[in-house]
């Protein structure tokens, strides 16, 4: 395993679409290990292919419940909204008020291409939502309602 140099603000990667995984092999097995390392490095919720320069649709995911690997998500199902702060790897120290579904269902594949469904409220449900939009070239600041001052944020 090893740590990936986490994409920052201004690079275009941020912005672009992923393709589809196709191949389950050890190439992917080693993106999904050292993005789960990155985001722990980092302290980091979630962590999504572009932000290690690979525009694969892939993320990593834990809220502190465990280590969730997505590939191929898809949201299916949302439900309610919620309004919270959000923040993001590749823009450190950075936070804003987004509005979010207060409960997502997603539909992936694991890293052996197994179709599974997870469901999500709050905290799960924004990370899913935050990940996935990663996948489509959306940051979370292209959504944003309002940027946090620096007071707001200690
Ligand atoms: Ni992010």
């Amino acid at each position: 395993m090893a740590i990936r140099n986490i994409v920052k603000d201004g690079d275009d990667i941020l912005h672009k679409k992923c393709r589809e995984v196709i191949k389950f092999d050890q190439r992917l097995w080693v993106l999904l290990d050292d993005m789960a390392e990155t985001m722990y490095d980092a302290d980091g919720v979630g962590l999504a292919g572009p932000q290690v320069g690979v525009l694969r649709r892939v993320c990593v995911i834990d809220i502190g419940e465990g280590l969730i690997e997505l590939v191929n998500p898809v949201v299916i199902k949302t439900e309610g909204e919620q309004e919270t702060a959000e923040g993001c790897l590749s823009f450190p120290g950075e936070y804003g008020i987004t509005k979010r579904p207060m409960f997502v269902t997603v539909k992936a594949q694991d890293r052996n291409g197994k179709f599974f469904e997870i469901s999500g409220k709050e905290l799960l449900a924004k990370a899913l939502c935050h990940e996935i939009d990663h996948l489509d070239g959306i940051v979370y600041k292209d959504i944003v309602i309002r940027m946090l001052s620096p007071e707001e944020i200690e």
